[in-house]
């Protein structure tokens, strides 16, 4: 990485603001479902603590109308982080502030204190110099760990960093960005691009960047039924995008021209409803008018197992069914089985495939799993995301 990274710049008894994604998931009681986030920004945590640094974290959470909500108060994150630590992490009631400022300036070294959510001022989001300089005076040093937003070109992503000097990626965000940076550009072959999810619409830029970089690509979900339109299968009352069937039919013919091999399902599950008990498992020629595709089918699964224990490498982003409901989540778990069986490095995408991986067990069974949801999509679209062009450059310079 071409980056300044943590361990480049002298943290000693400095004052760190540390950017960190603690977007965590809440249930109705305002507790966090999943902690993910949260315990993977924890080696940063860990040694800017070690070398007697005063660590302020700042982070968003959730998508507040650019005020106070207290739905969206980092308070559990807060607290959640302390028992992680097994120490106290005080929540500043703001951001920035006469109150923030003294409370930094009373803390002692090896403390952490986390600031109330950002976007209760619609000037991160807007990214306002003011607002940027306001959270750059409180720290000496610049640390982004906050990979899942580092896509946003937000002040305390974009504009803290041209202000606070040197500016670099915690540990969370180099093992992001070497995985998915190493996938991108020296992948191990076969590469196998995994692409499943709703829409094609939201993956266009993906899949053309992947038509350049993998080997094959294997896609599922409900993005597949628009591809399988384009190849004139009649899927009868699936979810597909009308509008994307002729890009479809040109990403088909671009794939074949660039010797990229294409994997479809080969057959269904289908239901009249998402919430059914039950679907059927057809063949493609045989999907009922008034029914659904709600999951690949079993030869579909094999297909696909097949095709990922060939790999030497396989990025999986997008599940392959309708999976919330657990009766069509096979299709999709059998990916995480086939990608665990699998001796290959593998990379989930963050979000919905992370979920899954999670919800069937198999965490820890694979090489990586992103916590950037949208950012490892854009990062994979090639895109240079605004929280690492921000970073001091290693040769002194930020870019
Ligand atoms: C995410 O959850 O993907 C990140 O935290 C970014 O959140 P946002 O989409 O609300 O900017």
């Amino acid at each position: 990485m071409d980056k300044l990274t943590l361990k480049d710049i002298d943290v000693r008894n400095k004052r760190a603001f540390v950017r960190v994604d603690f977007n965590v998931p809440l249930d109705d009681s305002g507790k966090i479902t999943d902690d993910t986030r949260i315990r993977a920004a924890l080696p940063t945590i860990d040694y800017l603590r070690e070398q007697s640094a005063k660590v302020i974290l700042a982070s968003h959470l959730g998508r507040p109308k650019g005020g106070y909500e207290a739905r969206y108060s980092l308070a559990p994150a807060a607290q959640r982080l302390s028992e992680l630590l097994g120490a106290e992490v005080p929540l500043l009631s703001d951001c920035i502030g006469p109150h923030v400022e003294a409370a930094v300036a009373a803390m002692r070294p090896g403390e952490v204190v986390m600031l109330e959510n950002l976007r209760f001022h619609a000037a991160e989001e807007k990214n306002s110099p003011d607002f940027a300089g306001a959270l750059a005076s409180l720290a000496d040093v610049y640390v982004n760990d906050a990979f899942g937003a580092a896509h946003r070109a937000h002040a305390s992503v974009s504009g803290v960093p041209t202000l606070i000097q040197p500016a670099a990626a915690g540990f969370l965000m180099s093992k992001e960005l070497d995985f998915l940076g190493g996938a991108l550009q020296s992948p191990r072959r076969p590469f196998i691009a995994i692409l499943g999810g709703a829409k094609i619409s939201d993956k266009i830029k993906v899949i053309e960047t992947l038509l350049t970089r993998a080997d094959s690509l294997v896609i599922g979900g409900g993005m597949a039924n628009t591809f399988l339109k384009a190849r004139g299968v009649d899927i009868g009352k699936s979810l597909y995008e009308p509008t994307q069937v002729e890009l479809a039919a040109e990403l088909l013919d671009l794939a074949e021209r660039s010797k990229v091999a294409v994997h479809l399902p080969v057959d269904a599950v289908v239901a009249l409803d998402i919430n059914a008990e039950e679907g059927e498992i057809v063949s493609l020629d045989a999907i009922p008018q008034d029914a659904a595709i709600v999951d690949i089918g079993p030869a579909t699964s094999d297909l696909f197992a097949a095709v990922i224990a060939a790999a030497r490498l396989v990025v999986w982003n997008g599940p392959m069914g309708v999976f919330e409901n657990p009766v069509f989540a096979v299709g999709t778990f059998g990916v995480a089985e086939a990608l665990a069986a699998s001796p290959a490095i593998t990379i989930v995408g963050g979000g919905d495939s992370a979920a899954a991986v999670e919800q069937c067990g198999l965490a820890s069974r694979m090489t990586h799993i992103s916590t950037g949801g949208g950012a490892s999509l854009e990062f994979l679209e090639g895109k240079v995301l605004p929280g690492v062009a921000a970073l001091t450059d290693k040769r002194g310079k930020s870019e």
